[in-house]
C-alpha cells in the first residue's frame, strides 16, 4: 500500500528528470568547441612535471635550505602548520629561517592548482636522491 501511493510520484519524478536533461542537451552543442574549451577541460600538469620544471632547481639540492622532496623528517616538521598553509605560502612566497621561497617558485604563470600539485608531489614522493 505504501508502495502503491509512492509509485506514481516516482514515475513523475523520473519523467521530469528526463525532461530536464533533454532541455539542456542542445545548449551544450550550440557553440562549437574552441581550443580554449578543450584546454580548460584538461587537468593541470601532474605535480612531478611542475616540480621538475619549476622547483627542482632549488629543492633537489636543498639550495638555501629548501626542503628536498620526500625528506620525511623535514616535511613532517613543516606539515605541523597545515598543508593548506604550506600551499598558500608556496603560492605567495615567503622568507623562512633558512632562505627565501619565491612566489610560485618564481614562475608567475603557474596556477594555484599547479603549485599545489607540485607541493603534494614533494611531500608524497619517496626519497630517491
Ligand atoms: C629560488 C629557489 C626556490 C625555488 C625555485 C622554489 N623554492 Fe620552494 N623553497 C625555497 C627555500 C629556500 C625554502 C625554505 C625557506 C625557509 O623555510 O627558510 C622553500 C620552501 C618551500 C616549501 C616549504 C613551505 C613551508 O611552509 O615550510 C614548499 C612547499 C616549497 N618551497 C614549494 C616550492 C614549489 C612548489 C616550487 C616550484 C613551483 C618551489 N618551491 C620553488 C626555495 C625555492
Amino acid at each position: 500500500m505504501a508502495f502503491k501511493s509512492f509509485f506514481p510520484l516516482l514515475t513523475v519524478g523520473i519523467f521530469l528528470l528526463g525532461a530536464c536533461s533533454a532541455e539542456q542537451q542542445p545548449n551544450t552543442k550550440e557553440r562549437p568547441e574552441t581550443k580554449e574549451d578543450v584546454l580548460a577541460e584538461q587537468k593541470p600538469p601532474e605535480g612531478k612535471t611542475v616540480y621538475d620544471a619549476n622547483c627542482a632547481g632549488c629543492h633537489d639540492a636543498g639550495v638555501a635550505g629548501a626542503p628536498k622532496p620526500g625528506d620525511k623528517d623535514v616535511w613532517q616538521a613543516r606539515l605541523a602548520q597545515g598543508l593548506d598553509v604550506i600551499v598558500k605560502k608556496s603560492i605567495e612566497g615567503f622568507e623562512g629561517k633558512s632562505g627565501v621561497m619565491p612566489p610560485r617558485g618564481g614562475n608567475a604563470v603557474l596556477s594555484d592548482k599547479e603549485v599545489s600539485n607540485a607541493v603534494t608531489f614533494m611531500i608524497d614522493t619517496p626519497q630517491i636522491k
